[in-house]
């Protein structure tokens, strides 16, 4: 079955089970890895205001001679620009850097205590009526955010999109998410590469023909968790997209879940008022 047939269904939005992340990629490269996924069977593509490749992200797709109707795309707005003025503005410049008429999903990139939700909330969801943005939701929201933005916002939230992978245990968001008919999208899903040597993942890679970078992915697919993988290598394009050709069974996916632990973390969680956000 192709990849873009594998979706998760939230509040009537279909999120492809897999997309490509393309943070860190830039220029001609970002270009070309968006326009070589497309062709090779990516339906789903995500990108921020603030990974500053939203242009080239537009030139891959529009590259790749796949209808726009047809992708997926997301895109985030920076916590500085909250402010319901802002938060219009920083939308409808990322549209036309990607010369799109409207993303598929637009989210919060991270929380911004500075900037209450009853404001942010709101103006995200007039610019879902306005029509920039088919879907909204949320990104790297604890579960009490998760709770407190369902009670605000008067527009379906259809994910949180979380660092999810082998070795980070976030069932207690999926939950979350779940209960609320919300998606959970996982990003840094093969730990930036952290799980390509991973005993464990190789041995149960061997068993079915696939890599360990293929057990992680399709550990998380297996729950029906979105998962955004970036690569800057072809070839590991298809590397990743081939996981929905094998199961992994009950056995397998308890022994994988042992693999996370308490500083399993990649990315800096913590608000400190000068965050490290990516
Ligand atoms: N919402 C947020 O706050 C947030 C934060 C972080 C990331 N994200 C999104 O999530 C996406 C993915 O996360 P990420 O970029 O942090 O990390 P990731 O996808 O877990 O890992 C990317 C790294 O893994 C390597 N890699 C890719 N495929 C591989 C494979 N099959 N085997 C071995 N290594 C492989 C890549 O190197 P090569 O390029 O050499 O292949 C790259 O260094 C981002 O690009 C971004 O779109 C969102």
């Amino acid at each position: 079955m192709p990849a873009e047939t594998h979706v998760v269904e939230a509040h009537g939005a279909r999120i492809p089970l897999i997309g490509l992340g393309t943070w860190d990629l830039r220029g001609r490269t970002c270009a070309r890895i968006v326009e070589q996924a497309l062709r090779l069977g990516y339906r789903h593509i995500d990108t921020a205001e603030m990974y500053d490749n939203e242009r080239e992200v537009g030139e891959g797709l529009r590259g790749s001679g796949v209808k726009r109707d047809e992708v997926f795309l997301t895109t985030k707005v920076w916590p500085s620009h909250f402010s319901p003025r802002e938060l219009e503005r920083s939308a409808k410049e990322s549209l036309v850097r990607l010369r799109v008429t409207a993303v598929d999903l637009l989210l919060l990139h991270w929380p911004n205590p500075q900037i209450p939700l009853s404001e942010t909330l709101p103006a995200l969801c007039k610019l879902k009526r306005m029509g920039l943005a088919r879907h909204i939701g949320v990104s790297n929201f604890t579960v009490a955010l998760i709770e407190e933005a369902v009670k605000i916002a008067e527009e379906p939230l259809v994910c949180d999109q979380v660092e999810m992978h082998v070795f980070l245990d976030q069932s207690k968001v999926v939950a979350a998410c779940r209960q609320r008919g919300m998606a959970t999208v996982a990003y840094s899903p093969i730990a930036r590469g952290g799980v390509k040597n991973d005993q464990v993942l190789a041995r149960i890679g061997k068993t079915h023909g696939k890599s360990a970078a293929q057990v992680s992915l399709r550990f998380l697919v297996q729950q029906g968790v979105v998962v955004i993988p970036r690569t800057s290598r072809v070839e590991r394009l298809s590397e990743n997209l081939e996981i929905f050709d094998f199961e992994l069974t009950a056995a397998e996916m308890g022994e994988i879940a042992q693999l996370s632990h308490r500083d399993g973390r990649i990315v800096d969680y913590a608000y400190s008022g000068s965050p490290k956000w990516d």
